[in-house]
């Protein structure tokens, strides 16, 4: 069994998108082991997203996780890291498959419906900033 870290972001949310992939999640075989609703704070968004600091694209992404709330779920399956990557589809929805969630909610790059974590040890990290009692 693996867990990653997967987040519904604020334009799927807004968009009352959350249910119809949350359904997905289930119907794949994912068991979901933590979910909340949150408002990331600047803070937060910024730690969250450390890897990126330094990139062009940081404030907007902040912006834009901030602008309203997001579903954090800590998903399990057998692969589930590259499971729940191939689910979504490539960062920029242009580029994803038929039936990905990207490239049914996402619509650039920027306001793309969907996280995952991209590896194990980032999963295990990015599942201890939203969910510290899944150690
Ligand atoms: P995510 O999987 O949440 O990880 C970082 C996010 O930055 C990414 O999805 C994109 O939504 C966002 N982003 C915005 N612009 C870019 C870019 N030029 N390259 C990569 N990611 C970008």
């Amino acid at each position: 069994m693996e867990r990653t870290l997967a987040i519904i972001k604020p334009d799927a949310v807004r968009a009352k998108n959350a249910g119809k992939i949350i359904d997905r999640i289930e119907q794949e075989g994912f068991s979901i082991v933590g979910m909340r609703k949150v408002q990331l704070s600047t803070q937060q968004a910024e730690d969250f997203y450390a890897v990126h600091k330094g990139k062009p694209f940081l404030p907007e992404l902040v912006a834009f996780m901030t602008a309203g709330p997001v579903i954090v779920m800590a998903l399990e399956k057998p692969n589930a890291i590259q499971a729940w990557r191939d689910l979504m589809g490539p960062t920029n929805p242009a580029n994803a498959g038929a039936n990905t969630l990207r490239k049914l909610y996402g619509t650039d790059i920027g306001s793309n419906a969907t996280h995952g974590s991209d590896a194990p040890a980032t999963a295990a990290q990015e599942i201890t900033f939203f969910f510290p009692e899944l150690k």
